[in-house]
């Protein structure tokens, strides 16, 4: 079966480099916050752009730290998508903030400007957008309308590791950029990672804390934090990725610009609006017809996944909140929309069996 992400190539390909600083890093025996951790933060800090990189136990925690050192609590309202991974609105709800959903764009996937402004109100307090599967999103528009409303842009960067708006990476351009380095992003190391971007000393230095039980000095506690470390291991093998990372994005680039050139004709492929570089973390088509491809993939060998299929205003668990909420554009997509297996390694082959697959449908 043709997967959605094969880690296995990839692993075979990096294996000597891996196994090697693994033993080390195994010998060396400082597996909390050792010397790895510390130089993936310079290293990371150095390629995004940004003055502070904190690494944290997953991406999750990136979100819940960074609207915490933001000053997010009670009593406030963030504003989010719902055509996201529950973790963008879980952080915001952790802090005892309240979910805002703004309906997203239907070609990019991301916020609609004009629809946040509409969800802004006296309780609002921050942005937090997503740059959804790879894709920058309107971020020069969203910082506009925080500025004209006094508002904090927070990015969630976790599927869109190395891609850029003017040559400016995504998690530099606000506040706060939270990354995820579960095993399949596109940065991802071998286990759950993540990470904090801010160009803010304060923010940073509370990042710093919060992830360590409130203590910025060994035994002594200022707040309550959290065990929100990245682990030393993960850590070695995100160095060893983090060098590939533009070669991966490129190749990923390139699987999307076959698959698109070849299904534009039969299915709505990827839209890129130009304002930055798109990262491909899922190639995400759009088609009324998606129940047939899925099915002609499955029995081709060939796997497909649906992100997201119910948007989160229609989960179980927000269902006292936002049972009358109607989100058009978020609700359309998620009818509608199929991923297909995108990784840097994808043959030629591979793809075209893909594109073929499915245009034998029509
Ligand atoms: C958009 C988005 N936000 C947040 C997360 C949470 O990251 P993690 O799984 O590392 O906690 C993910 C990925 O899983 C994600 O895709």
């Amino acid at each position: 079966m043709l997967p959605m992400v094969d880690l296995k190539i990839q692993y075979q390909k990096l294996k000597k480099e891996i196994d090697k600083d693994i033993l080390n890093a195994l010998t060396n025996t400082q597996f909390i916050l050792g010397p790895n951790v510390s130089d993936f933060e310079n290293e990371a800090a150095s390629y995004l752009g940004v003055k502070h990189a904190i690494s944290v136990a997953n991406g999750t925690e990136a979100l819940h730290l960074a609207l915490l050192a933001a000053g997010i609590g009670s009593g406030d309202e963030v504003i989010t998508s719902a055509f996201t991974f529950i973790a963008t609105a879980e952080a915001i709800n952790y802090t005892g903030a309240k979910v805002k959903f703004a309906d997203i764009d239907d070609k990019t996937f991301n916020l609609k400007v004009s629809e946040v402004e509409k969800c802004i109100n006296k309780k609002t307090k921050a942005i937090l957008a997503v740059h959804l599967f790879g894709q920058p999103a309107d971020i020069d528009k969203l910082q506009q309308l925080c500025d004209k409303y006094n508002l904090i842009l927070i990015e969630d960067a976790a599927q869109s590791f190395g891609a850029s708006i003017n040559n400016q990476q995504t998690g530099s351009l606000s506040l706060a950029g939270c990354f995820s380095f579960f095993p399949s992003k596109n940065l991802g190391c071998y286990g759950d990672g993540g990470m904090v971007t801010t160009n803010d000393n304060d923010i940073a230095k509370s990042i710093k804390s919060l992830r360590n039980h409130g203590s910025s000095e060994r035994y002594h506690h200022h707040k309550i934090g959290y065990n929100s470390r990245l682990d030393e291991l993960q850590a070695v093998i995100l160095r060893i990725k983090l060098k590939y990372i533009d070669r991966y994005n490129a190749n990923r680039r390139r699987v999307a610009k076959i698959y698109t050139e070849n299904l534009k004709d039969v299915v709505i492929t990827p839209f890129e609006d130009n304002l930055g570089t798109h990262v491909y973390h899922q190639y995400t088509i759009l088609s009324d017809n998606r129940d047939l491809i899925a099915k002609a993939l499955n029995k081709n060998q060939i796997s497909s996944a649906i992100y997201y299929p119910i948007p989160l205003h229609k989960q179980d668990v927000y269902q006292n909140e936002f049972k009358d909420l109607i989100l058009k554009s978020t609700e359309s997509v998620a009818k509608k929309c199929i991923s297909l297996p995108i990784f840097p390694e994808l043959k030629d082959e591979q793809i075209y069996k893909v594109i073929n697959t499915i245009k034998s449908i029509f």
